[in-house]
Parts: C-alpha cells; structure tokens; sequence
C-alpha cells in the first residue's frame, strides 16, 4: 500500500468483543456482556480518530482488541493491509510492535524501580535488535523530542510531575517507531493546564513524525482541537461518526448532542445559546440488553419504533453516519 496521506492506516471491520459473566448466584447460567459490537471504523495515515463516550461504552476494550490485548470473537482488524487477527507467534509480536499505547495513569503505569531512561529502553531492548549506542541515541533524541533535560534521564518516576512521567510515557510509546498509537485518556488524570502542554505535544509530535493517533477520551472538550474524525460509542456500539467539524457544527445523534451540550464553548454567544442537555436515568444492563435502541430509556425523542427495532449505523452523506431512527426527524432536531 502506498505511503500517503488520506489512506487508511487501520480497518477496523465488524469487530465484536464479549465477555461470559456469571448470572444470579452459583448455579447462575453464563452470559455474555457484548463491550464492543458490531464497531467499524478507519484511521487515516497521519490522522487521529478519538473515540468517546461514558464510562463502560467499550472504548478501552475496542483499543485493547485492535492491539491484540485481548481476544475478539469477531470482525477484521487491518493495520497497512495486514489482517491481524489470528496472527500467532513471532508474527504476532512483530505486528504488536507496530502498536502502541499511551495510558491514562502517568503514575501507575511506569516502573517505580526503574530510571527514565531505561523506562524508555525497555521496548527498544524486548521489541528489535538494535545495539547500546543505538539504544541510547534514540533515548537521547526521545528525551529532546518530549521535553526533558538529559540529566533527568537518570531520575527515578517518582522525581517527575504528573505532566513530566506522562512524557516519559510519551517517548516509550514512540520507542520503537510505531505505526499507530493508541493515547487511551493520556491526560484525564492531568491538571488542565498540564493537560494543554501534553495534547500540544502529541500534535507537535503528530506533525513533526507523521504519527496516526487512536485518541480515547470520555470528553468532547478534550478532543475538539486534537482530532480529524470521531466516533461516538454508546453500550458497546458507535452511535455516530464523521469528521471533526461535522461532528460539533451538525450533531445528529441524541446522544452526541447531550454529550456536546456539556463542552464548554470558547464562543461567548454560543455559550450563551447553549442550553446543557441532562442525560436522565442510566444505561441499561449490557449483559441484557433491550431489543430496541440501547439509547431508548433515556432519550427525550424516543417512539415505539425505537423500543423494538435496533437503529443501523447509517450513512447521512459526506460519510456523516449516524444510528438512530429519527435522524433529521423533528423530535430529534428539537433537542
Ligand atoms: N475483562 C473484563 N471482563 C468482563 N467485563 C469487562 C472486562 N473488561 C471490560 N468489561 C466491561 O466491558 C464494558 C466496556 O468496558 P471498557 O473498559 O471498554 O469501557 P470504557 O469506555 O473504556 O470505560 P472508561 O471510560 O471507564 O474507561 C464495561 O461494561 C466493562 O465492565
Ligand atoms: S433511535 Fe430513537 S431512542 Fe434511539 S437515539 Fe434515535 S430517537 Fe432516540
Ligand atoms: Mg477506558
């Protein structure tokens, strides 16, 4: 496939990942809990694709099944044409290489009892072949590229800030130049002023390395200046995807409206038009799930219709897809 822009990078087709769970007391029967059902999406060379939604809506799961951390039952995923599920073995850790992740927790995710640098070296060493010097001239170059001093490289997690250990995160993920690099809430845990400083770097980052980004956040706010396209995933489904723009001028979905309604806009008239939608109730039970709309029980504009058939991911022009029965109909254009 050729090296450009504007081509996708990863094909993420029909995946579904389930979990069995035991039901009501020892002899319950086993069930499953769908956490990813039925998601397709594509992540353009060189472009980020956030995925977000609420607590529980599958997005850590769909990341963790697309980097082969845990098992999906069904789907396609592809990665620069390379279908990667069912791959084993040493084909197995060559494609894991090509993926990597940036973690919500700065703190919990980086070994205390290890320096900076050799934090940094530990996937140079376990995933490719290259000598001390060149270990440590990419060490040397990541440390620059993310903004630490060299001396700091001898430091240990707990002598850095918050903003200063999610960079040493940064520069282990880019270790070994990765195609695609999943940032899973990278900076929920960060104070918001910190928060600026590390999305700032992986944009810089981004334009400087030509990286691809699969940016989860359970915030709208947080990805309204730092992604090309987003999907919106509800109980285990994406509810609505399409570029940025589309996304936060032309909302189609109940739910991305309510989640919109709760992003503060730096526009002062708009602020003031904005009225905060509250999302009554809570999601359904995803190990049993209604046979209609998952969005049903607490959706202003729900009809019969959504009660008994599931709405399908589809299409609404310029690749601006949407799940709901009412699309363009007056109930939900009201909200
Ligand atoms: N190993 C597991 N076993 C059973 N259920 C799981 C497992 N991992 C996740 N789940 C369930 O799958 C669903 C999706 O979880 P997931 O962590 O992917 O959500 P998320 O969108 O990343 O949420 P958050 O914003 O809280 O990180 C949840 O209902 C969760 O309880
Ligand atoms: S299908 Fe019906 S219940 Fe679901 S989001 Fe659309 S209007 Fe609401
Ligand atoms: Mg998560």
């Amino acid at each position: 496939m050729a090296d450009t822009p504007n081509t996708p990078l990863l094909t993420v087709d029909k995946l579904g990942v389930r979990f069995a769970v035991k039901r009501g007391g020892g002899w319950g029967k086993r069930a499953f809990l769908y956490a990813v059902d039925d998601v397709s999406f594509t992540v353009n060379r060189g472009e980020t694709l956030a995925i977000v939604g609420e607590s529980g809506s599958g997005k850590t799961t769909a990341a963790l099944a697309v980097a082969r951390l845990t098992a999906a039952y069904t789907g396609s995923v592809k990665l620069d044409g390379q279908e990667l599920l069912g791959l084993e073995g040493e084909e197995l850790r060559q494609a894991r290489n090509k993926v990597q992740f940036i973690f919500q927790d700065p703190y919990s995710s980086l070994n205390p009892r290890q320096r900076a640098e050799d934090i940094v070296r530990e996937p140079l060493v376990s995933l490719t072949d290259k000598s001390g010097a060149e270990q440590q001239q990419i060490i040397d170059r990541l440390f620059a590229e993310v903004g630490l001093r060299p001396e700091q490289k001898r430091l240990f997690p707990h002598q850095f800030s918050g903003g200063q250990r999610q960079r040493i995160g940064i520069a282990r993920a880019l270790a070994t130049q990765p195609q695609l690099i999943i940032c899973d809430e990278p900076v929920s845990a960060l104070d918001v002023a910190v928060q600026a400083q590390i999305l700032n770097l992986l944009r810089d980052l981004q334009s400087e390395l030509g990286l691809t980004y699969l940016f989860i956040s359970h915030d709208l706010g947080v990805v309204q200046h730092m992604c090309d396209s987003i999907a919106v995933m509800y109980m285990g489904r994406i509810v609505e995807h399409t570029d940025r723009l589309s996304l936060f001028n032309n909302p189609l979905h109940p739910y991305t409206k309510a989640l919109l309604s709760a992003v503060p806009s730096v526009d002062k008239k708009r602020r003031a038009e904005t009225k905060r939608i509250l999302i009554p109730g809570d999601p359904p039970d995803p190990v049993n799930l209604p046979p209609g709309c998952r969005f049903a029980n607490r959706c202003p504009a729900a009809t019969d219709v959504c009660r008994q058939s599931e709405p399908p991911l589809t299409d609404h022009g310029g690749y601006h897809r949407v799940a709901c029965h009412l699309v363009n109909d007056s109930k939900t254009a009201a909200i």
